[in-house]
């Protein structure tokens, strides 16, 4: 118990420390499973198996193929494992599971015994159909190098396009997509699963290549407690991508875009967990775990792996030669994998939401800023920030309140002497236009009304004795809600309605909530997280670990969107994530330290959710732990307000840093930077829509953008706004005055000043200036963006402003950009009240709008919708050809507008040219 206490002392006071206790994690070295299957990776020889498919089982009707895998043990059949194998119809993939069949006296458990094969239900939006398959059997005695196989059968989809080789006496399978080899499925003959036996029976359920560490018991320090009921149960298996040589994903780690070879390092962990300043440039695993690989190659081919797994999980990697080999394993569970396949990798990252659900599209407002800190004191603090912030002509749309809102900690509740009256100032701040953001952590202090009705509903934790689990956390002895039972899921539901219930009555919508600690964060639990044998709806936290922050932050979504009445869409903020999250919550990169390394690897964090299908994600600015110089501030806001999720926020020990209470110059700076934010809104919104609708990254590396240039594999310091061109490099280095950047080849254009340069044929290093006051930002030849310039003190203001169309016309003077417009707020544009709408500039002679949705369309909630001013960057080869008036022809009528020039010749404006979004129309430069 001391050594809990200690533990627990030692994380509350962890801002005293410089970096993660990382010996409070287990190494996998100290991971029983993971010592398992890494060592059984070294043992095994790759053309031996213990694994065949009993062909008598076999069995396919026209969707699944299914059978029984046998798993010998020294000679004797020991275990049967049910495979099934679908093609998704529509979807580019096929997944396929193995599972075990356990015959346990149940009545000695507490929990299920059965292997836990529901975490699709979590992570799939939806069961896709299958689509039809052709299966043949091939009796063939074909000769490999290494091995002779026999008895093949092929597997094809109805369009042909992806097949599958599968050996039935050794499993293994080779698949084909386009008639290329892309994958095979334990080539290195590393299926591993550990079926269930008695610790008296072992000796004769194990392979000689096979370790027996920690099979019964964990002798880690912090886990030895572990009762580990059903002893060893890993499932392990290796997948070889074939001419792939890069992959990414698989976050949530602080390292590299590009996933580092594993071989002289710890495997990557997918396990989450609260990891105050975490390591940086680490394969250890922190707050979320989104368990999909993607890879692509210059041949323009791309594939994902997406491993459905919620329990501790650990990837391996090596890249060999042209090719990849990656080890995947995880603690308990089944084997449920799919395999994604495609050209672009934006191909995958489309197939995956279409499976796990859409990013939502979130509300206008929380795509501004945000104000945070841990804490504003009161409500006057909070009046007098947001009154400091405006009287300042900074604009922001969120403020925050940390954890000491509460009475005690205890969420649901308000510290009365300090916000006695919380109804009053969500009234004001909605009076100014301004929105709340409340913490409420899924940890509850044991012994008040809420964690009381917890229990009598028996809707809490259990520990492995099926008693209340009690934890320690902020508010000291906590127990935690059971959101994964849907009885769980009401109750909470009940709480957030009485919360809310005073301002709803009122029509105040502008509440939202932020679900932080729900990795859990447990501070007297082993590596700062649950036991593993504690109980959720009678399954072991062990199975469901990495998905249990997912169903605390839905759970609040869909309360929410009922209480609310879908008249506003929720905003949720979680810490803790998993593959499907992207559905209801934002989420950001946890507790970074205010220093130059962490701005540098807040890009590659915030670039990999955008590809792993939850794109809206930031880090803290300018660093929550320690107090940031100037420079770091401007430059932290320089990146930030490229975040998707652009939010300030700072540790309770930290010095206030409000942007209001900086010196001159860097307030300046600062505020400058959120208004080019600000006036970007318009062309984020989109980028957010479109994430919405495919789950396009809205933060793209530049390798998702143009996976036909190798040199732009490992680039993770620079990436694209969505499809916008806007091609971006934040300042990560101390007293830096310029920077390079890798182009493509093409023509790119200053955002600001809109002077442009041509990059010739290959992708090349060119060098630009990046004084403090600049943030290196491009637009690519060939893109149109949309702007709202009037600087306003929120998003509110700005839907009665017009819009401003910027034009970079590509090297044969055409350019294209998208816009969509709703009104921000509710669900009317799922009944179709929005506008989309293209511009197209043609040859330099016509600039075109064409409403692709919501033609005449004319709703007082979509705001302004007219066109203030063009602006097109000129260039040698458009110069001349622009005439001194534009024709415009729009609404049946025909007029002439002049065209002014600036000084410096970079750009020509188009004032006023009469003309809105909504309608088409047509304006002839010649
Ligand atoms: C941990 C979170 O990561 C941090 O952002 C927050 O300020 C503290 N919890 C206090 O609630």
């Amino acid at each position: 118990m001391l050594i809990w206490k200690l533990i627990w002392l030692l994380l509350s006071v962890c801002h005293l420390c410089n970096a993660f206790s990382d010996y409070l994690l287990k190494k996998c070295d100290q991971s029983g499973f993971c010592q398992r299957n890494r060592h059984y990776a070294s043992q095994i020889d790759s053309s031996k198996s213990y694994y065949a498919i009993d062909e008598g089982t076999l069995h396919w009707n026209d969707t699944v193929l299914s059978a029984t895998i046998i798993k010998t043990v020294k000679g004797n059949p020991i275990a049967r494992l049910p495979f099934t194998l679908t093609y998704f119809q529509n979807l580019d993939s096929l997944r396929f599971t193995i599972d075990e069949i356990r015959e346990i006296d149940e009545s000695s458990f507490i929990i299920d015994t059965n292997r836990y094969n529901e975490t699709w239900k979590w992570s799939f939006e939806k069961l896709p159909q299958s689509d039809t398959l052709t299966v043949k059997k091939i009796k063939s005695n074909a000769f490999s190098w290494f091995k002779t196989v026999q008895n093949i059968i092929t597997i094809e989809n109805s369009n042909n396009d992806l097949k599958i080789e599968l050996s039935m006496d050794s499993f293994h399978l080779d698949i084909y997509h386009n008639s290329e080899k892309v994958i095979s499925v334990n080539e290195k003959s590393l299926l591993n699963i550990e079926h269930y036996r008695t610790p008296e029976l072992n000796e004769e359920n194990v392979n000689v290549e096979e370790s027996i560490f920690n099979m019964f018991h964990d002798n880690f320090q912090y886990s030895r407690d572990d009762s580990m009921p059903l002893g060893p149960e890993s499932v392990g298996l290796d997948f070889k991508l074939y001419n792939f040589n890069s992959v990414y994903g698989i976050p949530e780690h602080a390292d590299s875009l590009r996933l580092k070879d594993t071989r002289n390092s710890d495997p990557y962990r997918l396990f989450n967990v609260d990891v105050f300043e975490y390591n940086i440039n680490s394969t250890m695993p922190t707050y979320g775990s989104i368990p999909l690989m993607i890879s692509t190659n210059t041949r323009n081919e791309s594939i994902g792996l997406f491993w459905n797994n919620a329990a501790d999980t650990w990837i391996d990697i090596k890249y060999e030669d042209k090719d990849t080999l990656t080890h995947w394993y995880s603690e308990n569970g089944i084997i449920d994998v799919v395999l994604l396949f495609g050209s672009k990798p934006t191909d995958i990252i489309s197939q995956y939401v279409e499976l796990t659900g859409k990013p939502a599209l979130p509300l206008i407002s929380s795509i501004g800023y945000h104000q945070c800190r841990w804490n504003y004191n009161d409500e006057l603090d909070v009046l007098n920030v947001e009154n400091g912030l405006d009287s300042m002509g900074i604009p922001f749309d969120f403020i925050w309140l940390d954890l000491e809102y509460t009475d005690d900690k205890k969420f649901f509740t308000w510290k009365l002497d300090s916000f006695g009256n919380p109804l009053r100032l969500l009234k004001k701040l909605n009076q100014l236009g301004r929105n709340l953001v409340v913490l409420i952590d899924p940890h509850l202090k044991d012994n008040y009304f809420v964690s009381d009705l917890l229990k009598t509903k028996s809707v809490e934790v259990k520990n492995y004795l099926n008693q209340t689990f009690v934890g320690h956390c902020w508010p000291g002895d906590s127990i935690w809600i059971d959101t994964l039972s849907q009885f769980g899921q009401s109750v909470w539901f009940e709480l957030f309605k009485n919360f809310t219930s005073s301002f709803v009555s009122n029509n105040l919508f502008n509440l939202h909530f932020w679900n932080d600690m729900n990795e859990p964060s447990i501070f007297n639990g082993p590596e700062t997280t649950a036991p593993k044998d504690l109980i959720h709806d009678g399954r072991e936290e062990r199975s469901i670990h990495n998905l249990y922050g997912l169903t605390v932050h839905e759970a609040t979504y869909a309360s929410i969107k009922e209480l609310y009445h879908s008249m506003k869409r929720p905003f949720i903020l979680t810490r803790s994530f998993f593959a499907g999250s992207q559905r209801t919550a934002a989420t950001w990169t946890g507790d970074n330290v205010a220093s130059w390394d962490y701005l540098k690897v807040s890009i590659p964090m915030v670039l990999t959710n955008n590809i792993a299908g939850m794109p809206f994600i930031g880090a803290d600015v300018a660093g929550f732990v320690g107090n940031p110089s100037n420079e770091l501030i401007i430059r932290w806001y320089q990146a930030g307000i490229w975040y998707p999720f652009f939010r300030a926020h700072a540790h309770i020990d930290s010095m206030r840093r409000e942007p209001y209470l900086l010196d001159n110059s860097t307030r300046n700076i600062v505020r400058e930077t959120i208004q080019l934010r600000y006036s970007l809104l318009p062309t984020f919104y989109t980028a957010f829509y479109e994430s919405s609708s495919s789950g396009s990254p809205i933060a793209k590396p530049m390798v998702f953008q143009y996976n036909n240039y190798e040199e732009f594999y490992d680039i993770d310091d620079q990436f694209y706004i969505g499809d916008f061109g806007l091609l971006i490099k934040p300042i990560t280095d101390e007293g830096a005055t310029t920077t390079t950047i890798y182009f493509p080849p093409g023509i790119f254009y200053d955002l600001k000043s809109m002077k442009s340069f041509q990059v010739e044929e290959h992708a090349q290093r060119i060098e630009v200036p990046a004084p403090v006051e600049k943030v290196p930002a491009f637009i690519e030849g060939g893109h149109i963006i949309t702007k709202r310039e009037r600087s306003r003190r929120s998003t509110k203001p700005m839907t009665n402003d017009p819009y401003t169309l910027v034009i970079a016309p590509g090297l044969a003077n055409n350019a294209q950009g998208k816009l969509y417009v709703d009104d921000g707020e509710s669900f009317d544009y799922q009944n179709g009240e929005s506008i989309e709408t293209i511009f197209t500039l043609s040859n330099g002679e016509v600039l075109t709008n064409n409403v692709v949705h919501g033609h005449s369309l004319r709703s007082e909630t979509l705001g302004n919708l007219k066109i203030e001013k063009i602006i097109i960057g000129l260039t040698q080869q458009n110069g001349d050809l622009l005439k001194d008036f534009v024709n415009i022809n729009s609404n049946g009528e025909e007029y002439q507008i002049p065209v002014h020039k600036n000084a410096e010749g970079t750009m020509a404006f188009i004032k006023d040219p009469l003309v809105s979004i909504d309608e088409n129309w047509e304006i002839s430069f010649n």
